[in-house]
């Protein structure tokens, strides 16, 4: 019998356990066969291999083996060369000296250095989308603020037509998590003006750029803001895009109006992440540089990203037609469009943990899937599972 030991941790609070990690936790520790995986946000093929390794990456870490010669410390805020070619991936080449650019541990790093930077100096209230990437949340309320919620996707406009003028307001750029629903075009350039009415900040999370409509498309919005002369941040991850989740790359982008203070932004962004991790690592990001700056492999890359969109937009479009068939219309639909890798199923919470218990299918909150974890193999027993549930 284990003895009641006086212990200064037996005060420590008690936190709930990662809403997404959580749940990938207990499928791992589920014995069935039968089990599917739809949580994380992971590219899984057809053949239910996750995560694996582009080709494209594959020879950049090749070149990169036979071509190094230090591990020495990058600069604090990362390799110049690789933001540069990051910001041309977002913005597009043109003159780009009025945007700061800063090397992060993935994208979520860059959204908790922001969070931080825009507490201290911006504004301590952030208007974050219900619902979002329920990491959002947490990272904001780590860093203090006092967080507000717009529904989405609708009716965001006369939303955020009715917040407080020069609030800060955190906008997926492409490809929502979780609903998978996005802005058009036209919906971007209407949402731009109400921005500048009200001198709203945009706070813009890019983690999936390429898996929307393209590697251009999907830019549009940070790109109309940027040429509308708004002062905006973005955070962005290369996890997904590059397949690269566990080398952690991202960055972090503050556009401001003119370059004259670029260098102070410079030493606050470093200053906040000299005390945190000291600099990034550099091996991620130097395949993504690599790669970016390569013009063989920035082809090979371009089209596996292809592959991967389409993978997405097929395995939809089938669940849907499977869905159709298999479930009448006023007992469940769901809805052929949208973005990415994510889909709403709208089931209740209930009925999610019915899939989970009884057949060992595993979604993310909200119901949540993650489309590309649909195989050939399970998908009829997925949505024949939904069916029983309903
Ligand atoms: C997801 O939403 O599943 C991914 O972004 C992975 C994560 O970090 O939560």
């Amino acid at each position: 019998m284990k003895q009641e030991v006086s212990t200064i941790f037996s005060t420590i609070t008690d936190v709930p356990t990662d809403a997404i990690f959580g749940i990938n936790d207990l499928f791992l520790n589920d014995s069935r066969r039968e089990k599917v995986n739809l949580t994380v946000g992971i590219f899984i093929e057809e053949d239910g291999k996750s995560a694996q390794i582009l080709p494209s990456v594959r020879l950049a870490e090749e070149e990169i083996l036979r071509t190094s010669e230090t591990k020495n410390y990058l600069p604090i805020d990362g390799d110049l060369e690789y933001i540069q070619a990051t910001k041309e991936l977002i913005f597009g080449k043109k003159d780009l000296s009025r945007i700061y650019g800063a090397q992060t541990i993935g994208g979520t790093s860059a959204l908790r250095i922001l969070a931080d930077f825009v507490r201290r100096e911006i504004s301590k209230t952030i208007y974050i989308s219900d619902p979002t990437w329920e990491n959002h949340e947490n990272i904001f309320r780590r860093a203090n603020f006092n967080i507000q919620k717009y529904s989405y996707p609708d009716h965001v406009y006369e939303q955020l037509e009715k917040i407080p003028d020069h609030s800060v307001v955190l906008l997926h750029a492409m490809c929502h998590n979780p609903t998978g629903k996005d802005l058009s075009f036209k919906d971007w350039e209407k949402l731009e003006i109400v921005f500048k009415q009200k001198q709203l900040i945009p706070f813009f999370d890019s983690a999936y750029q390429g898996f929307g409509k393209g590697i251009e498309e999907d830019a549009f919005a940070m790109r109309h803001f940027l040429e509308k002369g708004h002062e905006c941040f973005v955070a962005h991850s290369y996890s997904k895009s590059f397949s690269l989740y566990g080398e952690r790359v991202g960055a972090l982008f503050v556009v401001m109006k003119n370059d004259l203070l670029v260098d102070r932004m410079k030493r606050n962004i470093r200053s906040l992440i000299r005390t945190n991790y000291s600099n990034p690592p550099r091996h991620g990001a130097h395949i993504v540089k690599l790669i970016l700056q390569t013009p063989k492999l920035r082809f090979m890359w371009e089209k596996e990203i292809e592959f991967a969109r389409k993978r997405m937009q097929i395995s939809r479009k089938i669940f849907s037609e499977k869905i159709q068939k298999a479930i009448p219309k006023n007992k469940f639909s769901f809805s052929s469009e949208g973005n990415g890798f994510f889909a709403l199923l709208g089931l209740t919470d209930e009925q999610s943990n019915r899939l989970r218990i009884e057949f060992g299918i595993y979604l993310a909150p909200r119901a949540r899937v993650n489309l590309t974890a649909l195989t050939t193999k399970n998908i009829d027993y997925v949505v024949e599972s939904i069916a029983k549930v309903l």
